[in-house]
């Protein structure tokens, strides 16, 4: 059985749309090997990701003459990823975005985590899922499957909490990223991707257009900690219902745009209901004419225009990343949720599985 099996799966994967080519990409400072796989589909679009943080490393997609071109941030080899560096490309947990004063009850006991932002905790702590190693499965449809097993009381979390990331490229031109995690204590969980895109393949974001499907947004603190209001966009600079380039209102004399040095918000997607993924953001970038859709089943949308970038990190090809020359898109539950009871809930239980998926599609 075994056999008809495995003779199954290598038919399936010679038959399978996408191609995925595992590599080396070094080693970690404590000497374990880092693989690098590489996704590339029928039409030519070519995603790399590294089991390192789970990191997107490039992601070549064509331009409006069919020019490929990449549109991530990142480097050449594993030692940017291990330097320094603001989660180029990397999965994100066991709680992605901040939570206020690092601190939250659940069952009525306080959880300190790590103060890493100020007196606040962002990204999962010191050495959140994009600083770890995870177990890769090469699948035998072409996707690859990333799994990571956070231990009861890993940057102060609570439960052993085992997630799994499966990354998939589809003939569309689409990157599409499945997550699932399970828990066997009572514990709270938000993943994200994040990548930081630009779809010229250099300069700044400025003039790409975008469009947030997101009537309402949640304002911040100095802190960047929301306040629990959830703030109608109309008339302010956070409204994109219409595609509006990034740059027209960044530097406008806004309160909520001060705080967050330009944008750095979590939008409330709005959602269709009985529909699974939805529509969250259309990306345009005029010169080139890419397109990027984000598809998510997630509640929000961190939008971020790349403002703590300041031109000391040198990238892929000695590229210097200047401020704002990316943008983030990161969906997710909203920030400090374990904290604002009126937000959507983060609390994962012990025989439930939290279950989320988002599409980086490229329309051209
Ligand atoms: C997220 C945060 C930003 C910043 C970046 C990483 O997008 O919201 O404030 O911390 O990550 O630099």
């Amino acid at each position: 059985m075994d056999k008809m099996w495995a003779a199954f799966a290598l038919m399936a994967s010679m038959h399978a749309a996408t191609k995925l080519v595992s590599g080396d990409f070094g080693k970690t400072r404590e000497g374990t090997p880092v693989r690098i796989y590489t996704l590339t589909n029928k039409r030519g679009m070519v995603a790399t990701i590294t089991n390192y943080g789970g990191r997107v490393v490039s992601l070549k997609v064509p331009d409006k003459k069919g020019a490929m071109g990449d549109v991530v941030l990142g480097f050449d080899s594993i030692d940017g990823y291990l330097n320094e560096n603001p989660y180029f490309g990397a999965l994100i947990g066991r709680y992605a975005n901040r939570i206020g004063h690092a601190q939250f009850t659940l069952d009525g006991v306080l959880y300190k985590v790590p103060k890493n932002d100020g007196d606040n905790s962002l990204h999962g702590g010191t050495r959140g899922f994009d600083k770890v190693i995870w177990t890769p499965h090469t699948r035998y449809d072409g996707s690859l499957e990333l799994t990571y097993i956070s231990k009861d009381g890993e940057e102060g979390y609570p439960g052993n909490c085992k997630v799994t990331v499966i990354y998939r490229l589809t003939d569309a031109n689409e990157l599409k990223i499945e997550y699932s995690a399970s828990t066997d204590k009572d514990t709270v969980v938000n993943l994200t991707n994040h990548s930081y895109f630009n779809l010229k393949g250099g300069g700044d974001i400025l003039g790409h257009l975008l469009t947030l499907a997101a009537d309402t947004f949640t304002p911040v603190d100095s802190g960047l900690i929301p306040t629990g209001e959830l703030k109608p966009v109309a008339g302010t600079p956070f409204d994109f219902r219409k595609a509006t380039a990034i740059g027209a209102r960044i530097e406008q004399n806004d309160e909520q745009l001060k705080l967050g040095k330009g944008y750095d918000h979590n939008w409330v997607v709005s959602r269709r209901p009985g529909t699974e993924l939805s529509l969250a953001a259309r990306v345009e970038e005029p010169k080139s004419g890419r397109v990027m859709e984000v598809w998510t089943t997630q509640p929000g949308i961190q939008f971020y225009t790349g403002n703590f970038l300041d031109g000391t990190i040198k990238g892929k090809g000695g590229k210097v990343y200047a401020r704002r020359s990316a943008l983030c898109l990161e969906t997710q539950h909203f920030p400090d949720s374990p904290n604002k009871p009126k937000f959507p809930p983060v609390v994962l239980k012990p025989g439930r599985e939290f279950k989320s998926a988002t599409v980086y599609k490229f329309v051209r």
